[in-house]
This record gives structure tokens, sequence and C-alpha cells, in this order.
């Protein structure tokens, strides 16, 4: 895997599509028969991007200080966003709209070195082909269970058309992969109702890889992806290999103009360090009007977490996971030449952060964001058996940053820490 992805840290998800038009849940609303599919389809009438400004969104992931950013270029509802010669179902022929939104996305991100993603959702509920099968292509016992969007109504399955479906997609995903300059990470979706085997893996992904050798790919493809995508729920456990934490805002991924429950800039900026903690990404989603702008309270957030990352910068570019929790309880970074710890305090400490298993002799203490120098007493400890005390950091609410405050510890030697049993751990 392109080793950019896992030191790219923050990547912004951006969920476009006619959905915004109503501020209705991307597809799921018609799949779940909460609006019938026709009201559905009728927002294409109303998708204008008339304000849409791929530079003012370059701008604003630019200062969210993400790395990558990636657009569903098709959702589960098959309304491609771009010119695609294989389905009319595009904004460029069915909506007012009629521009290539991927294409000018694409433009505006790779001008400023973004890395450049492309969503694209394997399941094509509008597809007429798609619903020739069943999940595994397993006939289920009780028909009325099958979803008329993705499997047949009758119990009878078309191979054929299925195999035409997959080609259909094969040629929409060449367009993505180059009509738009070099895309560097493929997010797929959806690949959950049907098998591996259906997906025809892995030719599926070796043809990809014809397309662009060093495309990087989300786990969601039965098994045969590159990283793990954890979605709404962060991890308690680091997932194992590399990893991508995606969540929203609020609660929606699209734009939904009731969705009022809006996570505050503090609690995703804590989000954001927890990933970053256990050596993962944060991927944060936001959801822009149908006219292509984005609601002020998204933008405050990633410009908020811009500015965090901005003034922290060395504790989350060129770091890796940090140490364990029973050593420190809160989240922390480790330099890649490991004679750095970075200490995330999440809250106002009342007169020490405490800091335990620690081996190496400290050699400074800064709070991050104001450069001032922190004084600490080690208590505890049994030095014949090399077994360290306790570090207790003087620290205070004078001493803290708004949001989350950074501590930089600086050793000679790189970082160890106290195995518990008599071990001596390198690492965690
Ligand atoms: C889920 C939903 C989909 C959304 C995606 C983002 O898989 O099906 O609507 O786009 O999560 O991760």
């Amino acid at each position: 895997m392109q080793p950019w992805f896992e030191n790219a840290k923050l990547g912004i998800f951006i969920h476009y599509g006619i959905y915004a038009v109503d501020g209705v849940a991307e597809s799921w609303s018609f799949y779940n028969g909460h609006i019938p599919y026709e009201q559905y389809m009728k927002q294409l009438d109303g998708f204008t991007a008339s304000k849409f400004d791929a530079e003012a969104w370059a701008d604003l992931i630019e200062k969210s200080g993400a790395k990558y950013a990636v657009l569903t270029t098709k959702h589960h509802d098959g309304v491609a966003l771009w010119d695609t010669k294989y389905s009319d179902l595009n904004v460029i022929q069915k909506t007012p709209a009629k521009r290539d939104i991927v294409k000018e996305y694409a433009e505006a991100i790779q001008k400023r070195g973004i890395h450049l993603g492309m969503y694209y959702s394997l399941i094509d509920w509008s597809h007429p082909d798609y619903s020739s099968v069943y999940e595994g292509g397993k006939v289920p016992e009780d028909l009325s269970t099958a979803n008329r969007f993705s499997s047949p109504q009758d119990g009878i399955q078309d191979e054929e058309r299925w195999q035409k479906f997959l080609e259909f997609n094969n040629n929409q995903l060449r367009e993505i992969l180059t009509n738009y300059g070099k895309v560097d990470l493929l997010w797929f979706d959806g690949d959950w109702e049907r098998s591996a085997e259906q997906w025809n893996l892995p030719a599926f992904k070796e043809y990809l890889h014809t397309l662009n050798p060093d495309i990087i790919i989300n786990s969601r493809l039965q098994g045969h992806g590159d990283y793990k995508t954890p979605e709404q729920g962060i991890p308690i456990t680091r997932p194992e290999g590399p990893w991508e934490f995606c969540t929203t805002i609020n609660t929606s991924w699209g734009y939904v103009p009731t969705d009022n429950k809006y996570k505050s800039l503090n609690q995703i900026i804590r989000m954001f360090c927890d990933c970053i903690s256990m050596g993962g990404n944060m991927l944060l989603d936001i959801g822009p009007r149908e006219d292509g702008t984005i609601d002020k309270r998204q933008e405050d957030i990633l410009l908020g977490l811009g500015d965090w990352i901005r003034t922290h910068e060395e504790a989350v570019f060129g770091t890796e996971e940090g140490i364990m929790t029973r050593y420190y309880l809160g989240g922390s970074t480790v330099s890649k030449d490991r004679k750095t710890l970075y200490l995330f305090v999440y809250d106002d400490p009342k007169e020490n952060v405490c800091l335990k298993g620690l081996c190496n002799p400290i050699k400074k203490i800064t709070v991050l964001h104001s450069g001032k120098e922190l004084s600490h007493e080690i208590h505890g400890g049994v030095p014949w058996f090399n077994i360290p005390g306790t570090t207790w950091i003087h620290m205070t609410p004078e001493d803290t940053h708004e949001q989350v405050t950074v501590l930089k510890l600086e050793f000679d030697e790189e970082l160890e820490m106290y195995g518990g049993s008599g071990a001596v751990v390198t690492h965690n």
C-alpha cells in the first residue's frame, strides 16, 4: 500500500447527491420504503449545483488539515456525478446542474496536492441488471424478504444479466480511474449485497490495478481491500493493519437540514486524537446542500479542526500509534524516531498529569501550543530491578489549550515503556 495513506491522518468525506434536494437519507430513503422511488428520483429536477465551487471545497478541505478527500461519485441510487457514457442516469443528462462534478472536484483537489479519493457504490439500486441475482446466489426461503431494488422477486436468477452488470461497473470504474487524472484511493461501499465470488474477486481487484497499480482500495470489497473502515463507532481496540474511522459531523452522511444533532468541535478533535492515538485516520464527512454550498456548522468544524491540527502539527503528522492507556489515561502519539512522546490532555488537570511505566529519563517537557516548559517529579520505582516510578508532570488549567492540550516529552534515547512483569516493551 502507498505510504501516504497512513501518514495522512485526516481525510474529508463528501456525500453530495440528489438526496440533498429534499434533504432525505441518501439512497436508503427509497430502499427502506420511507419515500417512493419515483419521488426520490424527482429530486433530479431540483439538483442545480448552482453555487458549486470546487475551489471553495478544496480550499476548505486544505484548511481542515486533511491530506485526502473522498467524494461520492455514485451512491447506491445509481446517480453518477460525472459524465458517464454507460448510463444516462447522471447529473449532466438528468439534472439542471449539467456539469461534471467529478471533473471539477478532481482538478481542484489535485491542484492543491491533496490526495484524490473516489467513493463508488458497488450496489446500483437503479440499474435494471443489478437486481438479477440474490446474495451469494442463494434464493431466500421467504421471497417476500427480498428487496425489489436488490434482488429478483420471483426466485429466478439471471446470471447473464449479472455479468452484464459487472461489465457496467467495470466500465464506469475505468472512466473514473482514467478520465480524471491520477486517482489515489477508491472507496467502495455496498459489497455486502453480493459475495466475493459474485463480485468476481480477486479478478476484479486485479482489473483495477491494471488501470492504476498504485490505487489504494478500502476494505469494503469482501476481504480484498487494503485497509479497514470502521464506521460511526470509534473502535475500542486498535484494528489490525492500516485503518480509517469514518464519521458524520451530525448523524447524516448527506445534507439533512432537520438533523441538528451536531457533535461539538471539541468532540470532533477528541475523536480525531483517539484515531491517531491508535494509529488510524479519521475520514470526516460533510454533506453539501444541493447547490453545492456547505452548512456553516460543518464548515466551522472543519476550520476549527484545521486550526487545532496546524498548532499541533508535529504531534499529528510523522507520528505513530501512542502508548497504551494503562500508562497514560488519555491519547498519545510517538514520533517516528521514537524519541518524542506526545500526550493529549483532554480535561483540565488538577495539579499534575500522571504517566506510569516510563523508563527513559525525560530531557524536556513542553506545552506544544505555548512552548511553556513544565517541570515534573518522579515518585516510587525500584531502580535495582529497573522498575520505573510514576512521573507527575506539573500542570494546571492555565496551561491548557481551549480544545485539547498536547504535552511534548523529549528523550535522548528511543522511548521504552515498562512491561509490568519485569519486561521492558519498546513499542506500546
Ligand atoms: C453506509 C451507508 C452509506 C454511507 C456509508 C458511508 O455504508 O450505506 O449510505 O454512504 O455508510 O460510510
